[in-house]
Parts: structure tokens; sequence; C-alpha cells
């Protein structure tokens, strides 16, 4: 048997990985500025985390949703205090396509409606209704396609306010990234935020904040929505929940109300996942790295903001995107095979920078000088004929 072939690889086996740097077989020691696609929120291998998970895995790794599971109430607690909504509910899944599926089904289960709001370049995973909410039809199957999704242009007031002016009674959700990753680092502006929440206010539709890849403290702050000053209705998480182990989950808040059997998952909140998920919250907590996120982060904004060459830096905390013009086009080949450095990309021509919260001012430095050399190779080198 072979694998389905649906990944365009690097040439690269990687075998080792601490804190910000992984290694392959070949011992080749690299910077990870993709941080595995936004995963590895804590560092990867961080002692605490890894002591943790052995810990419970020696004790039991798997039950149902069945019986009690004291790590998960210790999870929703330990949550609820560092994103400051003590109030909301937790429910936990395996994915972060899955954690929007199920806040996309729960909003509409509350309010008995059946629209969606989305909005252009959105990104929302690959499972039915995620990807239906998900703008690019190239990964829509057919079987996927819904009338029941409306793609609004991002951060358009106007274009919101008419739209539920028109269908307002249908519309259950809207659903949007605080900082579009996938769509290339696009922010979701205050201004915007606030006008959701208060339509969703008027016209009893339920506010999604997809958390997945801008939440758990990429930002500067635990969600990136939380910049707007106005609450989500359900915050949907995943990558940096884990540190890598597979976890997701959805926070709820308190008027959205629950029944047996209205969601459910057979390996989410498993307990292995819960020990990796808390292990993740103590050291955001224990090490201040939303804090770091937030000071890596200006810094390397500031720095990238002054490099002649790379165009429209922008971000917030741990969460930068740059736009690489056409007689660049070999920057982010070159950092990965020259330079040692993963760096993350959108299509067309964005470089997406997602450590782990844990980068130090001397990697950001690191990245900076490979970064500014190569551009001053590229530029010294005449375009190919
Ligand atoms: C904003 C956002 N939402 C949802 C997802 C889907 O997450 P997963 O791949 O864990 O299903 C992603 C993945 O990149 C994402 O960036």
């Amino acid at each position: 048997m072979t694998l389905f072939d649906v990944y365009p690889l690097n040439n690269i086996t990687i075998t080792k990985a601490s804190g910000s740097y992984v290694w392959d077989d070949k011992g080749t020691k690299y910077l990870d500025m993709y941080g595995g696609h936004a995963v590895i929120s804590i560092g990867h291998t961080h002692p605490h985390w890894v002591k943790r998970i052995e810990d419970q895995l020696e004790q039991i790794a798997f039950y149902s949703n069945s019986i009690i599971i004291p790590l998960q109430q210790q999870l929703a607690q330990k949550l609820g205090e560092i994103s400051g909504k003590e109030d909301f509910h937790l429910f936990l899944c395996n994915s972060g396509a899955e954690a929007n599926e199920n806040a996309l089904k729960l909003a509409s289960f509350h309010n008995g409606k059946k629209k969606v709001i989305a909005f252009s370049k959105a990104f929302h995973g690959r499972t039915s209704l995620a990807v239906a909410v998900t703008d690019n039809p190239k990964i829509v199957a057919p079987v996927n396609q819904t009338e029941n999704v409306i793609f609004l242009p991002f951060n358009n007031e106007a274009a919101l306010e008419q739209c539920f002016a028109d269908q307002g009674n249908e519309i259950s959700s809207v659903i949007i990234e605080g900082i579009q990753g996938v769509g290339g680092i696009n922010i979701a502006s205050d201004r915007f935020l606030q006008k959701i929440r208060s339509l969703c206010n008027h016209y009893n539709a339920v506010y999604i904040a997809d958390s997945v890849q801008c939440g758990y403290g990429r930002s500067g702050l635990f969600f990136s929505h939380d910049h707007a000053g106005v609450p989500a209705d359900i915050y949907t998480m995943a990558k940096g929940m884990g540190n890598g182990f597979p976890v997701g989950g959805i926070i709820i808040a308190p008027h959205l109300k629950a029944f047996h059997g209205m969601l459910g998952t057979t390996f989410g909140g498993n307990h292995l996942a819960c020990a990796a998920a808390l292990a993740v919250l103590e050291v955001i907590e224990q090490e201040n790295l939303l804090t770091n996120a937030e000071q890596t982060g200006n810094y390397l904004l500031s720095k990238l903001s002054e490099i002649e060459g790379i165009e429209n830096v922008r971000g917030r905390g741990l969460m930068i995107g740059f736009d690489v013009p056409e007689d660049l086009k070999d920057l982010r080949k070159n950092l990965l095979n020259k330079h040692k450095i993963f760096t993350g990309e959108a299509k067309p021509n964005v470089i997406r920078l997602l450590p782990s919260l844990t980068l130090t001012m001397g990697q950001a430095d690191e990245f900076l000088k490979a970064l500014q050399a190569e551009i001053a190779f590229l530029k010294q080198v005449p375009a190919a004929v």
C-alpha cells in the first residue's frame, strides 16, 4: 500500500524537535518559524508537556464519554481562568474542522435557523459544513455544496448590514477568523467584529469566533477576537491547544443550552488529550507566553517593516504575514533549503510566520538576519531568462 498523494511535500524527514528547533534525519538543525502550521504553542517536546502525557499514559489513556473524566473539568476550569471566559461551557473534540462543524450545528440547534454568513478568503476546515463555509471552491466537493452559506466581503460593514436587513430572519450564525490564516494573515477590524456582535444580537444569530489558528494566545491575547472588546457566542479551538497532540474544542456562552445527545464524539476529551491540553495551559501561564507572543511579535513586526523588498507587513503577536514580490519569489524556498528555516505560505505570494509562542528575541533575530541576507542575495541575482 502507498500513501494517498494529497500533500505537496518538502523532501525533509524530521526526526527530533525541541523548543523552536527541529532536526532532520541527517542531523541538520532548522529554525521553526512555521510551528508545524501554528500547532506548536509551547515549543516542541516541552518537558512539562512530555511528562504530563507520559504520566497520564501510565494511568489511563482513553475511556469513552460515558463516564466522569475529571481531567475534562480541570481543563474547563483552567481554560476559563486563562481565557477570561469563566462562565462559558466547554465541549471537547479532536480537530479544528470538527470544532467548527459542532459550532455551526449548535448555533442552528439554538435558533432553529439554517443560513450561515462566512467571508471572502475564509478557511474553516475540510469536513462538510466547515468546508462549505470555506472560500475555496477547489476543496468543496459537490456533496458539500449548500445554498445555506452566504459569502460576504471581509471587513465590509455595509454588505453585512444589508445581508442581515434582507435575510436576518434566516441567518443562524456568522463565522469569522479573528485573523485569517490560510487567507493570508488578514486582520478582522475591531469595528467589523463589533458590528457582527451587534447584528447577531439584533437578529438572534450566533457569532462564532474561529480561533483555531489565531487563538490560544498567538495574537498576544488569548483569543484574537478579544482585541475588539466584544464577546463571541462560541469560540472554536484546536491547533495550539494540544501543542501537537490532536485535541480541539469549542467554548460556548451560557445562553446556549445543551441537551443530552445534542453533540458527541468518541475520542474527544479523552484522558490523554486532556493531559496534553492542561500541560499547554500550565506552560502558557507559568512562562507568560501571551506576553512573550505580544512582545516578540511586536519586535518582529517592527523590524520586518524596516526591511526593503518585502511588502505589507501585517499581523498581531506571533501571527505575521508579508507579501513577497515577484523578484523574490524564491525567498521561502531558499530560507528553507539554504538557511534551514521553516516558514508558512499563503497563496499566491504571502509568507506566514506562526512560530512557537516561546520564540525568543534571539531566535527572531536569527530569522531576520537570514531573511535580510537572502533578500540581498536574490536582488543581486539577475533574473533567469
Ligand atoms: C482558521 C482555521 N479553522 C479551521 C481549521 C481546520 O483545522 P483542522 O485542520 O484541525 O481540521 C484550520 C486549519 O488550518 C484553520 O486555520
